[in-house]
């Protein structure tokens, strides 16, 4: 059996609620469990073969319940490659969720803000990625089971559910900006120079995650969109030196704004599936 199924049958042996959207929850963003009635709580440390996360602000738990009456699997807290764990186990999460029956997932993100709009507190819906400065999830032998070996990604984030995401934006009077999103392989923040190299690839905002989920997501059949919390500006950008204390308290004043718009994308996305 491989580590997939084997994690499989244990979560399946504490909940048998199939979800229909996944959700990752990134620095900061935790609080948005809170939408959510949780029937079933499965620390990852619960589940074999599955990373435990180490960084202070992610708990690390699957979350299972009904978000307005729609079946969901909500990843609270994610697992880093900086944390030492190899990709293929940073996305484990991902496929997981895949399996147990997600037909889209929702990522979200803690990032620092490049283009001159994106300061803090803004949110930003994620049109493209550059994730060319970390290594794939899907290097190794591929799961033929999952998807293919050299799959697409000519459109990653999948124009339907940013629809759904704008709409929801609109109708809950959230301000929604979007822009490519550079993966940087962390944990140290970026240089002054290395920001000045992402503006002139045409990056928008950074960050140390979401692109290897996508990449995964996309791969094992999922359709995609992501969302980023700006918590500061990207450095050299401002006076202020960065720190993950400062992420974690700006994106938790975006709580109200980002509830808001989660809930509302998963009820326009559930629309979609239908
Ligand atoms: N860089 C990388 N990751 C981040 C940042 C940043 O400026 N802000 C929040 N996560």
């Amino acid at each position: 059996m491989t580590a997939l199924q084997e994690a499989l049958r244990t979560i399946r042996s504490k909940t048998d609620l199939v979800p229909r959207i996944a959700l990752v929850l990134g620095s900061g963003v935790d609080h948005a469990a809170s939408l959510m009635r949780a029937e079933c709580r499965i620390p990852f440390g619960d589940i074999p073969g599955m990373p435990v996360s180490t960084v202070p602000g992610h708990t690390g738990q699957f979350l299972f319940g009904a978000l307005n009456g729609i079946p969901v699997v909500l990843q609270q807290g994610r697992i880093h490659a900086y944390e030492g764990y190899p990709m293929h186990q940073v996305v484990m999460p991902i496929r997981l969720m895949r399996l147990l029956g997600a037909q889209a997932i929702l990522l979200t993100n803690a990032a620092g803000g490049i283009r001159d709009d994106l300061s803090p507190g803004s949110l930003m819906l994620l049109t493209d990625h550059i994730a060319s400065f970390v290594p794939s999830p899907l290097c190794g032998a591929n799961d033929e089971t999952l998807g293919v070996r050299f799959p697409d990604m000519s459109c990653v984030y999948d124009p339907a559910l940013n629809q759904a995401v704008r709409d929801a934006a609109e109708g809950c009077g959230v301000a929604l900006k979007e822009g490519v999103y550079v993966q940087a392989a962390g944990p140290q923040y970026e240089t002054p120079q290395e920001i000045r190299m992402f503006a002139l690839l045409g990056a928008d905002a950074v960050g140390m995650s979401t692109a290897s989920e996508a990449i995964a997501a996309v791969h094992c059949g999922l359709r995609v969109c992501a969302l980023s919390c700006i918590t500061n500006r990207a450095a050299g950008l401002s006076a202020q030196p960065l720190s993950h204390g400062e992420v974690q308290t700006v994106a938790a004043a975006s709580a109200a704004n980002i509830n808001a718009l989660l809930r509302n994308s998963v009820i326009n996305i559930a629309e979609i599936l239908k």
